[in-house]
């Protein structure tokens, strides 16, 4: 029995789906103890989007370590923070007019997602919070309160209150549905604010990723995404947008929302923010509601690391010229010019946004099934969405073609064999 299955917790996830032993890592390929490679379509989930070990990144981190630069500071103020705050302010924020302030917090989604409902909390003096089904938002209280997911809800232990779940709003709209439900259930939600006697009183929040990459890769409509927002603002409450995982050039631009022409007041942002796989989470927060929190009051130690601040600036160098966005638009071409003839075959379906796509099988035992073959053939790939009907394919944004090519061609190969 090995080291894990002695001693590491029952809770254990991924090993179990990938039941081998990592050693080493480079670009979109890892190695395992033995020497057999894989291709590596699953990045973290949305952590590894410039590759594993990036080069510059990896070289920047060495050199910081070897003039003994911070690497834990709390919050205080470092180089390598403020280096880190000015490249984002820059290349980010003030292109797109955003005054938004920066709150880091604990180096999870999971905190940022709380960080942003406390405040919501805060700033409109209510409780409720409105999420979407299929919605996945983190493992906390709070922030599992607004993840739709019955098997990670019922671990919780309490009730999960104060978060109520309404249709999603995909594109395209289910089958059958002539207005489109995510439409209905934002109807129905204005009806019931705008009357007083409705017993239904208008939420501190709406939290609402664009691409649902958890919940099945369900890619929010423009329309209604605007919709939620005139919501929020008619009826007093903040336009909270999650984009931890589908942020950081997954869709081919920084913010997934970059061309939804909608201006959220909070967005949360972990993941691929720390460029190397190195912890950090931020939230962007408006300032008229950032001035509501006082000093210290969401503390946490690990609120912005020294190496994630050093790698992460690195990672933002990708954002300073559109070279790495122009090659996801490629490189999407590439992947949707691939797995869309797969859709053609009944009971499947293709979907996504950039490089986030995931391939609907439509039967979690099935979906499970390709993710063993695949990982058999040499290709990590992860499954998701209700019962894990949907392969998720979320590859390093700087995968090369032809690891890119490979991999799908594993994939593709294992779905026609599977669904036969
Ligand atoms: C959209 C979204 N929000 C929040 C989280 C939670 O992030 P973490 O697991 O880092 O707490 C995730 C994680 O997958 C996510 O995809």
């Amino acid at each position: 029995m090995s080291i894990f299955e002695q001693r590491e917790s029952e809770i254990r996830g991924y090993c179990r789906v990938y039941p081998v032993v990592f050693k080493s890592a480079s670009n979109a390929r890892q190695t395992d103890e033995d020497g057999n490679q894989y291709i590596d379509f699953f990045a973290g989930a949305g952590v590894l989007n410039f590759g594993h070990n990036n080069a510059r990144m990896k070289q920047a981190m060495i050199d910081y370590l070897q003039e003994d630069g911070v690497t834990h500071s709390l919050d205080m103020h470092t180089t390598a923070k403020a280096s880190f705050m000015q490249h984002f302010t820059d290349t980010i924020l003030e292109p797109r007019n955003m005054p938004h302030k920066m709150q880091f917090i604990g180096p999870t989604g999971t905190n940022a997602v709380e960080a942003a409902l406390k405040l919501a909390r805060r700033v409109t003096a209510r409780h409720d919070i409105v999420a979407f089904h299929h919605g996945f938002h983190g493992m906390t209280l709070g922030s599992l309160a607004c993840t739709a997911n019955q098997y990670f809800r019922g671990a919780a232990g309490v009730p999960l209150n104060h978060v109520s779940h309404h249709a999603f709003g995909c594109e395209p709209e289910c089958e059958g549905c002539e207005l489109g439900c995510g439409e209905q259930s934002l109807q129905r939600l204005r009806q019931q604010y705008e009357d007083s006697s409705s017993g239904v009183l208008p939420p501190a929040a709406f939290i609402v990723e664009t691409i649902q990459a958890e919940g099945g890769v369900n890619v929010a409509n423009k329309q209604w995404l605007q919709g939620v927002q005139q919501l929020a603002r008619d009826f007093g409450a903040l336009f909270i947008v999650d984009d931890i995982q589908v942020g950081m050039g997954r869709t081919g631009s920084f913010f997934s929302f970059d061309d939804l022409d909608i201006d959220p007041d909070i967005i949360c942002l972990a993941k691929g923010i720390g460029g190397m796989g190195t912890p950090m989470a931020l939230n962007l927060i408006k300032p008229e509601y950032d001035k509501l929190w006082s000093p210290g009051e969401h503390t946490g130690t690990f609120r912005g690391q020294g190496l994630s601040f050093v790698a992460g600036d690195v990672a933002l160098e990708y954002f300073d010229d559109d070279t790495l966005m122009q090659q996801v638009k490629q490189k999407t071409a590439r992947i949707m010019q691939k797995l869309t003839p797969l859709s053609q075959q009944p009971g499947i379906q293709v979907r996504g946004k950039g490089m986030i796509v995931g391939v609907d099988l439509g039967d979690g035992d099935k979906a499970k099934t390709v993710v063993n073959q695949c990982f058999k053939k040499g290709l990590l790939v992860g499954a998701c969405g209700t019962g894990g009907r949907v392969i998720k394919v979320i590859p390093p944004l700087t995968i090369p073609d032809d690891d890119l090519d490979q991999g799908l061609n594993i994939l593709y190969a294992a779905v026609n064999e599977v669904m036969q």
